[in-house]
């Protein structure tokens, strides 16, 4: 254990999913005591097969740390819910005594091209990426001023950035994430509470394996200078960066982790 995190206390959503569980293993190993949260509910795979439960991942990954010494336990949280964001916080604090870190990763992800957009299917990518991370803020800044300061993360995306010619609903939340966590930044740099977001580009997790066409994985990683997706672990030493003290100059910034991708 080097660690990077000691004395941390982080609250991680989306922590059943693959860039989740990722992130929580590492800042546990760098001395991060973690709440793990996630929806109790299994994911809607598009074409009917049977879902890895996330919300089973999240339990886990919590016990996988405990059982190597660390310390994690698990709320269930529905992100788009204010008082579920209430009551996580609370339990983060009521069992590990402050909140230092947020980490807003949960996430969904929406691939279709305008025209066959929903208002339904918009409006529920906009309820999970977009409000979740406001109501996450929300939620954390008073328990982080209560403790003298703290950091949270939000998660954007390189389609926050760059135009991708589909999925123009999760394109607008992710970009909006971008520009909500600058807002924040200024709002609450006075309290010594930093903002940051981290771009992932493309990553083979569950979110792509179950939105993502198969044949259209080709073609993507083409388009990815380093010719190949991301590792977890490559988004997980971005975010134990931005969790710790070695960040300090840094709020309101974007760690873009692409392989290149928005280079051109
Ligand atoms: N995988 C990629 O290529 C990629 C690229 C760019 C950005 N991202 C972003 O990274 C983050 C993590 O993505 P991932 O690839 O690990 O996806 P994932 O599908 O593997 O994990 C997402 C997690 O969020 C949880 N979740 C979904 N809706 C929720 C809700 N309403 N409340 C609480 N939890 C909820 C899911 O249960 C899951 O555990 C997301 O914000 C995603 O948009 C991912």
């Amino acid at each position: 254990m080097t660690g990077r995190l000691n004395g941390k206390v982080v609250l991680l959503t989306g922590a059943g999913g693959g860039l989740g569980s990722a992130q929580a293993r590492l800042m546990a190993k760098e001395g991060a005591t973690l709440m793990l949260a996630n929806l109790p509910e299994d994911p809607v795979i598009a074409d009917g097969k049977a879902a890895t439960s996330l919300w089973e991942n999240a339990q886990n990954t919590a016990k996988e740390i405990r059982e190597a010494g660390g310390n994690a336990e698990v709320v269930a949280l529905d992100v788009t819910d204010e008082a579920q964001w209430s009551d996580a916080v609370k339990q983060t604090v009521d069992h590990f005594g402050k909140l230092d870190v947020l980490v807003n990763n949960a996430g969904i992800y929406y691939h279709a091209g305008l025209l066959d957009h929903t208002v339904d299917k918009f409006h529920q990518i906009v309820g999970v990426n977009q409000l979740g991370v406001l109501l996450g803020m929300k939620a954390a800044v008073p328990a982080m001023k209560d403790n003298g300061g703290g950091s949270i993360i939000n998660f954007a995306s390189i389609y926050g950035i760059a135009g991708a010619g589909v999925s123009t609903a999760y394109q607008s939340t992710k970009g909006a994430v971008r520009l909500m966590t600058k807002s924040a930044a200024l709002e609450f740099v006075g309290d010594n509470i930093r903002i940051n977001a981290i771009c992932p580009g493309m990553f083979d997790t569950n979110l792509f394996e179950s939105s993502v066409p198969k044949e259209a994985w080709g073609p993507l990683v083409d388009l990815v200078p380093m010719k190949r997706f991301g590792k977890p672990e490559e988004i997980a030493y971005g975010t134990v960066f931005l969790a710790s003290d070695e960040s300090s100059f840094m709020t309101g910034s974007d760690l873009v982790i692409d392989g290149g991708y928005t280079c051109p």
